[in-house]
């Protein structure tokens, strides 16, 4: 027998600690949710990033860990020399589930905003607080473009506007600007989850009656030239397929916020939203990622 740690035999289990550079978080961690353990925590180390799962003793954790091995190296995480060395196992007996899974979600702060969960009682004197419930759809306002986005509606958003918000996961940019004055915003989204969750996060925060959710995408939308504002904060493929939808949907003199582009993709953007319409653009950047912002001339 390997004197491995995952051959620990009985209950209990292994956890599993890998620290890897901070732009690849996002990418590891989907993976370890799909491969290799139900759930995750992680904690932010400067430039790195260390996340932590656990893999019951009975689940075959050598072979989980054997496939994170080597998906750390095909996608080029970690060069192969360091891979054994950023991975640190610890066998456990008994896991505060509850309480490890609420410690992964802190409050994020952006400004004069703060998003948190809805057992975090830390009190924000001053602050807007916009509370979601972290389930299966996007948008606890970790990433940065959640982040683009909402700071880019604090600029735009005007008191009665009408707003489509496409890609609304958990809802929490029609949330945002439903608090900023928005009369009346619809969310979209493909993903069945989306809905209910967006759904449920709006009640939290007191806007049920100005937003309604829907799952589909712009085929969705029957009303032309109706809507102040269209946010989407997609990839960029997705903004390009559905540009031309955004456009009929938007009323003479509207704006668009448009996000989930990459850096790298800024020149091919612009070329095609110029080629398109006539709107003065702006680009704001987190990191890698842009956010651009368009008003109509
Ligand atoms: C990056 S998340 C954004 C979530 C949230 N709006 C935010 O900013 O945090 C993108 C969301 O768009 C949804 N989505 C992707 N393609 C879509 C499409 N063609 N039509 C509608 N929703 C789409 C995904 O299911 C996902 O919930």
């Amino acid at each position: 027998m390997s004197d491995r740690p995952g051959h620990k035999s009985g209950r209990g289990y292994l956890e599993i600690a890998v620290t890897i550079p901070c732009q690849h978080e996002e990418m590891v961690s989907d993976f370890i949710i799909e491969e290799v353990a139900f759930g995750l925590v992680t904690e932010d180390l400067d430039d790195q990033v260390r996340i932590i799962c656990y893999i019951p003793h009975d689940n075959g954790p050598d072979e989980k860990i054997d496939k994170l091995k080597k998906y750390l190296s095909i996608m080029e995480v970690l060069p192969d020399e360091l891979i054994d060395e950023r991975i640190k196992t610890k066998n456990i007996e008994e896991i505060d589930w509850i309480n490890e899974y609420q410690k992964s979600f802190e409050p994020v702060v952006i400004g004069d905003l703060v998003i948190k969960t809805p057992w975090d009682k830390t009190e924000f004197p001053g602050k807007k607080i916009i509370i979601i419930e972290p389930k299966m759809a996007f948008g606890t306002g970790k990433h940065e473009t959640t982040q683009l986005c909402l700071r880019a509606i604090e600029k735009e958003i005007e008191p009665g506007m009408k707003v489509l918000d496409l890609g609304t996961g958990s809802g929490i940019l029609s949330i945002y600007a439903a608090m900023l004055g928005a009369s009346e915003i619809l969310g979209l989204d493909i993903d069945p989850d989306a809905v209910p969750n967006a759904l449920e996060n709006a009640e939290m925060n007191n806007v049920s009656d100005k937003f309604g959710a829907r799952t589909g995408s712009m085929e969705q939308i029957d009303k032309k030239n109706y809507y102040d504002l269209v946010i989407s904060n997609l990839i960029y493929d997705g903004i390009v397929k559905l540009f031309d939808d955004f456009l009929a949907a938007l009323k003479p003199g509207g704006k668009m916020i448009l996000s989930g582009i990459l850096d790298d993709q800024k020149n091919q953007l612009t070329e095609f939203i110029k080629f398109k319409a006539s709107f003065e653009i702006e680009i704001m950047q987190q990191n890698e990622w842009l956010c651009y912002i368009l008003r109509t001339r």
